[in-house]
This record gives C-alpha cells, sequence and structure tokens, in this order.
C-alpha cells in the first residue's frame, strides 16, 4: 500500500500536470486503446480522473504512471481500471420515449413481418455502450412485452454490452435507485421490479433475456464476432470519439446488422459524414438508421 508521502496531493497534480508533455501520451494511449478522446481543453478532466488510479498504484509523476501503463507487468490490467475512471455512464431507465413509441409501432412490427416470411421467430438486439444496465433492460422489457401481446410465440435476446468493467458488473446486478427509474412508466414498475430496501430489482423474468459482456467497439477482433443483429443501440458513445474511430466502429455496426435492420443513436448523433451505407428514417420526435437490402433500390434511382 502506497504511504502519503509517496501520493501527489490533488492540488499538485493539476499545476504541474497540465503542461506535462506526458499527459499527451497518456491521453493518445487512451485514445488508440478505446476511441476516446480528450481534447487539450479538457486535460483537467483527463488530469483528475488519472490522479485517482495514480493515487491507487503509487505513481507520483505522470511519467511514472504512464510506465504503469505501458512497462509494467500488469500494464493491461491497469489501462482497463484507469478506462474504468475515464468512461462516463450517464443513462438512465426509458432514457428516450420517441425511441421506445419508434421501436414498438413501427421497427417492431416491420421487423417481425419480414422476419415471418422466412420462418424466423426470433429476435436479436444489441446495446452497445451499454453502461450500468439501464438502456438494455429497458429494450427487453420492451420485447416482453411485445411478444406476449402482438407477437405471441416469438422470443428474442438482448446484448449488451460495454468498455467498462464496473458498469457491467453494476448492470449484472439490476439494481436501481429511485433517480434511475424515474421515467419507467408505473405498469413497468408494477410489472417488472421488486422493491429492495428503498431501491428496485430487475425481475429475473426480464433479466434472463439479456447477456452481458465486456466489449471494447474498438477491438476489431472481438467485433467482427457480431453478426446477425435486428436493431442496434448505440447511443450517447460515439459523442467520445473523434471521426476515425466513430468510422471504424460504424463500420462493424454495418456488418453486425442484418439487412433492414435499424441503428439507433442518442439525440444528439448522427451518422453525417461518417457512414453513407445507412438511410435516414423519420419517427416523431427522433430519427434512426436503416441498412438498406441488396433489393431494396438506390436512393435517387429513378
Ligand atoms: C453515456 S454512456 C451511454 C449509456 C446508454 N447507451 C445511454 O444512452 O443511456 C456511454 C457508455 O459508453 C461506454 N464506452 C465508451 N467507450 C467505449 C468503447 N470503446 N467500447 C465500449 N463502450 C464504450 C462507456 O463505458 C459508457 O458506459
Amino acid at each position: 500500500m502506497s504511504n502519503d508521502s509517496t501520493m501527489l496531493k490533488d492540488e499538485q497534480l493539476s499545476v504541474e500536470s497540465l503542461t506535462d508533455p506526458v499527459w499527451i501520451r497518456i491521453r493518445d494511449l487512451i485514445y488508440q486503446v478505446s476511441g476516446i478522446y480528450q481534447a487539450e481543453n479538457k486535460f483537467y478532466l483527463l488530469v483528475s480522473r488519472c490522479s485517482r488510479r495514480m493515487k491507487a498504484v503509487g505513481a507520483r509523476t505522470p511519467r511514472e504512471y504512464l510506465e504503469f501503463l505501458t512497462a509494467r507487468p500488469n500494464r493491461d490490467a491497469e489501462m482497463r481500471n484507469l478506462l474504468n475512471e475515464i468512461t462516463i455512464g450517464e443513462t438512465c431507465l426509458f432514457r428516450s420515449m420517441p425511441q421506445i413509441d419508434a421501436l414498438r409501432k413501427v421497427v417492431i412490427p416491420s421487423l417481425a413481418e419480414a422476419k415471418k416470411k422466412f420462418s424466423f421467430t426470433k429476435l436479436r438486439f444489441w446495446s452497445a455502450g451499454c453502461s450500468t444496465g439501464e438502456e438494455p433492460y429497458t429494450l427487453a422489457m420492451i420485447l416482453l412485452e411485445e411478444t406476449q401481446t402482438r407477437l405471441k410465440g416469438w422470443t428474442f435476446e438482448v446484448i449488451a454490452t460495454d468498455l467498462n468493467d464496473r458498469s457491467i458488473a453494476k448492470a449484472q446486478e439490476g439494481i436501481y435507485n429511485d433517480y434511475a427509474v424515474r421515467n419507467v412508466p408505473p405498469e413497468f414498475m408494477k410489472k417488472y421490479f421488486t422493491p429492495v430496501g428503498s431501491e428496485f430489482r430487475v425481475n429475473d423474468s426480464v433479466r434472463s433475456f439479456i447477456s452481458f459482456n465486456r466489449l471494447n467497439m474498438l477491438d476489431d477482433s472481438k467485433m467482427l464476432f457480431m453478426r446477425g443483429i435486428d436493431t442496434i443501440f448505440c447511443c450517447n458513445v460515439l459523442i467520445y470519439f473523434d471521426g476515425k474511430s466513430k468510422t471504424r466502429t460504424v463500420e462493424h455496426f454495418y456488418n453486425a446488422l442484418l439487412p433492414n435492420g435499424h441503428f439507433f443513436l442518442g439525440h444528439s448523433e448522427s451518422l453525417y459524414g461518417i457512414s453513407k451505407k445507412f438511410r435516414l428514417v423519420h419517427f416523431p420526435g427522433t430519427t434512426a438508421y436503416w441498412k438498406p437490402s441488396e433489393s431494396t433500390p438506390k436512393a435517387g434511382a429513378p
């Protein structure tokens, strides 16, 4: 365990470190591994997040910490720990009602219609960058509702992935406080949650449809395995990436989606300048991207 004399104080860090060129190397390393880019005017955030890890490992200077990230035997584990500090997991259940309406009114019925023709009765959704699980649980509740009513006899799975180990562990617990459930409609609260003290646990009837895994979207070798998906949600993740990492990740999403599949982004995000392969679809209050099938006439064709 580090003693106080080997630890940097926050004030020391912020003064000396913002000007230390080693931060640029640490920033570039984070970018290389995760696609997350920290602009120089946001270095104070990088410094404050790294300082927690520096204290934990007992590194006294940014250079010493860089060594922990690059030269020590457990450097991969330390990078994971640092990424747990760097990533921002802001989310909540039922975050976007316009997206949920689009799913229920258009996306799921049209998917079911298309798949029925081939006698397929299973839907596969992917929540990429799922943070602490609120998004995949929301999707699973919606799909459960649909498969118990309009899509009787159908089944589904939700694949939920994130880079942050701690978020994935919390997602697996599926226990949320008042604030996280603030948008959940009362009928869903009653049906799919059990109070645990002052919190709420998602019932097993929902949990059993979701698989949670750590997956770095910048890891090309792992992303290649993601295939046969009907609908992808990657909301409020690409905002942290630069153009190059966005393009690389979106290409993986395109390959993972089945033809006629939909791709949802956060409300402030778009594929403008990133990919021309998808078609933009408008729904009330929201948009999504749609992967055309081979037989779809090209946009602008007569
Ligand atoms: C703001 S949260 C979004 C949560 C949820 N999708 C939503 O919109 O409510 C962003 C998530 O993206 C994850 N993330 C960032 N970079 C990632 C990467 N390279 N691979 C996988 N997940 C990543 C973060 O760990 C974080 O949990």
